[in-house]
């Protein structure tokens, strides 16, 4: 079942990228390609099969290639019917009619949080997502779609969550929570990359949410915390305290490709999976030592 009620996304995009430089130096990072598409445009098909109409992407500067992407590109559009490639022709054209794309511009990096305000006056008073697009989700059922269906059937904001290693905690923002219904959680608190031995789940946030508009005079009211940026968990933990919050256990294989060890993980996770790639891809791999 598709909601009608969240149709807005804030895909943030402005972030500096620093895990992945040299390549994000001069190129944005949500343009890395998983074999032969670029992590932006993952989360832009997972977000419209989940029923959202709007895209509204947080850009900052060096990130143009995103816009260019979601744009017409007439003279390759011309050079493909003219070579009689109709299939990439009408893939191609597909990129730029999927959705209603808008683009907001964060002049400086000042944080997940401050991006997200950043689109404040283009959400208005409606629910809406939060889908990070580096954080790939690949399942049968969208992510965004599973945190949208638990938004409709509660009374409050939902983010997605991962069960992950305890040792892997102190990479995460981590939940406290009391378990209310199959793989739903009320959120009681988020704790910040914690210690194993002080994290209070082993639920971590893990890139979705939908939220209501209540959120936002909270992130303008919340300072800088860690690396001078406001941060997102900072006011859904004070939004946790005012108001139901809830995390939905998220279905799927998640992959950090924001990170280097991940990014190659997806790749070849998404390159054995391909119809055409795969077979000889596994030969390849299989004769490595
Ligand atoms: P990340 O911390 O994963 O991305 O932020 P980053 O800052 O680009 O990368 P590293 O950590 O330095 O390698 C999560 C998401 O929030 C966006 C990023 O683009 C990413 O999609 N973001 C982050 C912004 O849009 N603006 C910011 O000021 C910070």
């Amino acid at each position: 079942m598709l909601s009608t009620a969240i149709r807005k996304v804030i895909i943030p995009a402005a972030g500096l990228g620093t895990r992945f430089l040299p390549a994000t130096k001069a190129s944005p990072k949500e343009m890395l390609p998983l074999v032969d598409k670029p992590l932006i445009q993952y989360a832009v098909e997972e977000a419209v099969a989940s029923g959202i109409e709007d895209i509204i992407i947080i850009t900052g500067r060096g990130k143009r290639a995103i816009e260019d992407h979601f744009d017409r590109s007439f003279e390759l559009e011309e050079n493909l019917k003219g070579n009689g490639k109709a299939q990439l022709l009408k893939d191609i054209r597909r990129i730029s009619e999927i959705a209603n794309f808008c683009y907001v511009r964060q002049s400086e990096a000042l944080g997940l949080g401050h991006a997200v305000l950043c689109a404040r006056h283009l959400i208005g008073d409606e629910p809406f997502a939060i889908l990070l697009s580096d954080e790939i989700i690949d399942g049968p059922v969208p992510a965004l779609a599973q945190l949208i269906q638990a938004y409709d059937a509660g009374n409050g904001g939902v983010i997605g969550v991962k069960k992950v290693q305890r040792a892997e905690v102190s990479q995460y923002g981590i939940i406290a929570g009391r378990r209310v219904a199959g793989g739903l959680h009320r959120v009681l608190d988020l704790v910040e990359k914690p210690a194993p031995s002080q994290a209070p789940s082993r639920f971590a946030v893990i890139g979705r949410y939908v939220l209501s508009p209540d959120i936002f005079p909270i992130l303008e009211r919340t300072t800088p915390g860690k690396n001078r940026e406001i941060q997102l968990t900072d006011a859904l933990r004070c939004l946790a305290r005012q108001a139901p919050l809830y995390a939905q256990e998220i279905q799927g294989q998640r992959h950090d490709a924001g990170d280097k060890l991940g990014f190659l993980k997806a790749t070849v996770d998404f390159a054995l999976k391909n119809p055409v790639l795969g077979p000889p891809f596994l030969r390849y791999l299989k004769q490595l030592r």
